[in-house]
């Protein structure tokens, strides 16, 4: 028999092809996000799920989906898949870094000018038929040009922001767990810097690292009152390493300047108290969506779930310790 996969996302034509010429591939393709509750229930006697960061993957998820041997994420974040749970219940937990880096690193761009120079606002006034001409005053940004920015987290994706940043002749700094090797600092023109000396010499800060429970509320109150008064936000990270409700309190207050967003705590629920709010730019958690980059991510998700379905090692294993827990 063959084995079962559920795509539980719209996906493109050729991953369901591709998937079906291994197992019996049955797909939500739909825009509508599968509830949890029908997820699992589809799930039943199914062997993988092609998933996406909508999907919370947990031990109780994993407790009530019993044939699961892995779940494949199009994505490279991977806070929603409780990694520890799948360990212990014996499933392979997959995800798709390396396709969307440059991808993401246009957004983190493309959301900073566009805070920066109020294109939101803009927009809005235009089609509101608000604008009256052009008047030397108006719309008043900051310049990306020679301002110091912060990249907090360093990896593929905060250096690849960084080397477009090298364009608009910026002072980079950065910030992470650890300090990047010297060849690659010398290369960006990227310093190093505490997270508190970057928060407070930065016009511009970038938020690009992983979501984990030590950076849940990365920023808060406390550091948001470290920023500029002129300082721009960018999150291009995950909600909940910005905290929303303390940022909107800052924003109005022009305790910073601005922000620009591309993910919220608890999506796809936007905190209200931001809509209220002129100075701060809002996109809908589409930093890797372009169309070459979203198929090349649920494509690599389905290699991913044929390596791990037919006894090969996934390019993209997570939690190579699920081989102890193996049954049988
Ligand atoms: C990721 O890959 O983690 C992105 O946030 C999903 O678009």
């Amino acid at each position: 028999m063959r084995p079962k996969v559920l795509v539980t996302r719209e996906v493109f034509d050729e991953t369901i092809e591709f998937l079906a010429r291994y197992f019996d591939v049955s797909s939500s393709q739909a825009m509508v996000n599968l509830s949890r509750e029908a997820t699992i229930e589809r799930l039943q006697g199914m062997d993988a799920a092609v998933i996406t960061t909508s999907d919370r993957i947990d031990d109780e998820f994993l407790t009530r989906c019993t044939g699961l041997k892995a779940v494949c994420s199009a994505s490279v974040g991977f806070n929603h898949i409780d990694l520890d749970a799948c360990t212990r219940h014996g499933v392979i937990a997959t995800n798709t870094p390396g396709v969307l880096t440059d991808s993401v690193a246009d957004m983190a761009l493309c959301l900073t000018l566009a805070t920066v120079r109020r294109l939101s606002e803009g927009e809005r006034m235009v089609r509101a038929k608000q604008w009256k001409g052009s008047h030397l005053k108006q719309l008043l940004g900051h310049d990306l040009h020679q301002a110091t920015v912060g990249v907090c987290g360093f990896g593929r994706i905060g250096q690849a922001i960084a080397k477009r940043l090298r364009g608009f002749d910026t002072k980079l700094l950065y910030t992470d767990i650890s300090r990047a090797d010297r060849k690659i600092e010398d290369a960006l023109q990227a310093t190093y810097a505490s997270k508190d000396d970057l928060l407070r010499q930065s016009d511009i800060v970038i938020l690009i690292l992983p979501y984990t429970p030590e950076t849940h509320h990365y920023i808060g109150k406390a550091e948001l009152a470290k920023m500029k008064v002129s300082a721009v936000l960018i999150n291009m990270a995950r909600g909940g390493i910005v905290d929303d409700t303390e940022l909107a309190v800052a924003l109005k207050a022009a305790r910073i300047w601005s922000a620009g967003l591309d993910v919220y705590e608890n999506e796809p629920e936007v905190n209200p108290a931001l809509f209220e709010l002129t100075n701060v730019v809002l996109t809908p958690h589409i930093a890797s969506a372009t169309e070459t980059t979203r198929r090349a991510m649920t494509m690599l998700a389905a290699q991913n779930c044929v390596a791990a379905l037919t006894g090969g090692a996934p390019p993209n294993l997570l939690n190579p310790d699920y081989k102890k827990y193996l049954k049988g």
